[in-house]
């Protein structure tokens, strides 16, 4: 039967990887996946992960099934983190762990089919590579939008809102919370706000996308919009991501938070939620979670995570005004935030990046700011240069 398969092709995101350990120039720079890398280059494991996991060694004394919610302190600790400290909506919200913000997003996609099998995903493009696979291999149709000029690297707002205005009630929009994945480029309060009213209005269901809080412009600036919509919104989906802001990626830790209207749909999501992922991972891995909720229980690892979230979105930003201040071209890459920005270019064009001058970026023209220097910045710009990028 295998031989009935058709070969798929790599993922080209990850396949940056093997080829960026694979080049021997000294002076490559590494720009592919979001991963976040110190001054030396490193993707280090955080101060407090690692505190919390030689008290976890020295602690833990079972490794026993926790169940498919997984580890429900977790779950309950990151809550006023992404939702702030009592919100109105903390009774109407359910959540569950899962393995990474991709095993949320799968949750929640085979969750909304389950719940109406009519509803289509809205998607604002360009947008992270593996969004569309995940939800139209949950069975739910992806209606694609333009979300960004990047020629321009503006919002393209009167085409985010006219897609949203003719949506269906009952239709799913993916929003990234913060720190868009791949351009870098949010929606301004103003404009947040604007989204919200049609989310209200049209009675649509905002699945937000939060895997980078804390790396744009800190965890309660960066939480403001999510909890602005949830406010408003009756109903609403969140799938939170700790690979970034702990820096737990291979971990595979994330959650999915369910909002609904009512206290019976509350207990009807919760169930189908646990029957799901029964179904796709039976239950999840306890030791990202267990290291996030050791974190989270102690003031002293608390404010260590803190101290050095904070450091590393310093960093970013500090790569970003590098960027920015080496080319009058580039200007627009000081106020994007998180990891990324996303150039406008050919994927030739990023395949001679890589070839000619050791500079790794996605195929899309996206680049993961945390990768360089400030000192890599000239080089960077000089092969955009030569490549006729700028
Ligand atoms: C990325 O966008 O680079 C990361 O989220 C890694 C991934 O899984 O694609």
């Amino acid at each position: 039967m295998f031989d009935e398969l058709k070969s798929r092709p790599a993922d080209s995101l990850l396949a940056l990887i093997k080829a960026f350990q694979a080049d021997d120039r000294p002076g490559k720079i590494d720009l592919g996946v979001g991963v976040y890398r110190d001054s030396m280059g490193r993707t280090p494991v955080m101060r407090a992960v690692k505190a919390a996991e030689q008290f976890l060694l020295e602690t833990q004394d079972s490794k026993k099934y926790l169940g498919p919610e997984g580890d429900l302190q977790f779950v309950r600790l990151l809550q006023p983190i992404i939702f702030g400290k009592s919100p109105t909506f903390a009774q109407r919200l359910v959540g569950i762990q899962t393995p990474g913000g991709s095993g949320a997003l799968r949750l929640g996609a085979e969750l909304i089919q389950a719940a109406n099998p009519s509803a289509r995903l809205l998607l604002g493009t360009p947008s992270w590579p593996n969004h569309a696979p995940i939800f139209s291999s949950a069975r739910l149709p992806v209606k694609e939008y333009a979300f960004v000029d990047l020629m321009s690297q503006q919002v393209k707002f009167e085409s985010v809102v006219a897609c949203l205005s003719s949506a269906r009630e009952g239709d799913v929009v993916l929003l990234h919370g913060c720190c868009h994945n791949p351009t870098g480029i949010d929606f301004t309060m103003e404009q947040w706000r604007q989204i919200t009213e049609i989310l209200v209005a049209h009675r649509l269901v905002p699945f937000i996308d939060l895997a980078y809080q804390g790396l744009g412009d800190g965890l309660e600036q960066d939480a403001a919009p999510t909890r602005m919509i949830l406010e408003a919104v009756d109903e609403a989906l969140i799938a939170y991501s700790c690979d970034k802001n702990f820096g737990l990626y291979r971990e595979r830790v994330g959650a999915l938070y369910v909002m609904t209207r009512n206290e019976d749909a509350l207990r009807k999501a919760e169930s189908n939620i646990a029957a799901l992922a029964r179904v796709n991972w039976s239950m999840p891995p306890d030791h990202g979670a267990a290291v996030v909720r050791s974190i989270l229980e102690s003031e002293e690892m608390s404010a260590m995570w803190r101290a050095e979230l904070e450091e590393i979105c310093l960093r970013v930003n500090g790569n970003r005004a590098a960027l920015a201040a080496a080319a009058l071209d580039l200007t627009f890459i000081r106020r994007q935030r998180g990891l990324f920005s996303n150039l406008s270019m050919s994927k030739e064009t990023a395949a001679a990046l890589r070839a000619r001058h050791g500079i790794y970026m996605a195929d899309s023209g996206r680049m993961n700011l945390a990768g360089m220097q400030p000192a890599d910045a000239d080089a960077i710009v000089a092969a955009l240069r030569a490549e006729g990028c700028l």
